[in-house]
């Protein structure tokens, strides 16, 4: 077949896929070129606009590295993460909510004893977390790995502070008999995403800010259960409603209370006000995987 035009080239296109032997990509071929077809369609992209889209996606490529990865902050500003996270983690009812990974998490982080704390050199309000890891049915999860990873009270993860010898505000904790784990760190503060690449440009020509809501990261990983990825939010912070990567969701704001100076509940003497936070993590049963639907 030739003449092609703006109305018949799309099913040309997708016929060139009938015979991918994998079902699955042949699926993701067929909607993946309906689509771009339409939306060049839909907004009649100009061939500048296509120049400078190619060009945007090389800048995109070339500011890529094994510390950065922008595609992933690009799928992360337009939502696509989550969207991508909310498919596949369709949790049991009860179970806690996950959200997006985001690029600051470091293999294997220092293993830290219950109780622990993790500030290391950094200064900020103290403060104790203390929480236990369920299953669906209710029963605490012994020996759960619970990664813990959070900015400082300015709002930088210690891989983005060069001056800093050693993980600092990271920890592999591992939950106890009754499933729970407890630890000393810091307040975090909301913070903007790395924002001097193509992703900054895209939000500034957007008028869109680069700011997501204080949180602590959560990585839970227990035998006969699914690993769970997610944050705890700050309530009362600035950003909740416009997280630049669109990752909150209200089961996962908590409040962390304000104590007087005093005794923790640790019997720990604190001269200073600081913060407490109680959290569970209630984690879904391994689910059935699914398999790739036929074509
Ligand atoms: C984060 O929370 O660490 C994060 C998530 C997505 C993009 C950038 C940062
Ligand atoms: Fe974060």
């Amino acid at each position: 077949m030739r003449d092609f035009d703006e109305n018949n080239i799309t099913a040309a296109v997708i016929d060139r896929y009938q015979n991918t032997p994998d079902p699955r990509l042949k699926k993701i071929m067929t909607s993946l070129v309906q689509h771009l077809h339409d939306f060049v369609r839909d907004v009649e992209l100009t061939e500048a606009e296509w120049t400078h889209a190619i060009d945007y996606l090389t800048r995109t490529g070339k500011l890529c590295t094994d510390k950065r990865q922008e595609f992933i902050l690009l799928s992360d500003t337009l939502g696509v993460s989550m969207l991508v996270d909310a498919i596949n983690h369709r949790f049991a009812e009860g179970a806690t909510e996950s959200t997006v990974m985001g690029p600051f998490y470091v293999q294997n982080p220092p293993e830290a004893a219950f109780g622990a704390d993790i500030r290391g050199e950094a200064k900020g309000e103290p403060l104790y977390i203390d929480g236990s890891i369920l299953s669906e049915d209710g029963k605490p999860v012994a020996n759960a790995i619970v990664d813990v990873w959070h900015s400082d009270a300015e709002g930088f993860y210690d891989v983005q502070l060069p001056e800093l010898e050693e993980p600092t505000l990271r920890a592999r904790f591992h939950s106890d008999a009754q499933g729970r784990f407890r630890f000393w760190t810091i307040m975090p503060r909301y913070y903007p995403i790395p924002y001097d690449g193509t992703v900054g440009d895209m939000l500034k020509a957007s008028a869109r800010h680069p700011y997501r809501p204080a949180h602590v990261h959560f990585m839970i990983i227990a035998g006969g259960h699914e690993t769970l990825v997610t944050h705890v939010f700050v309530d009362g912070d600035q950003y909740l409603d416009s997280d630049a990567v669109f990752a909150v969701k209200n089961s996962l704001i908590r409040d962390f209370t304000r104590e007087a100076p005093g005794i923790a509940p640790d019997g720990k003497k604190i001269d200073t006000p600081w913060r407490k936070l109680q959290t569970n993590f209630v984690l879904s049963k391994v689910m059935a995987k699914k398999s790739a639907p036929a074509a």
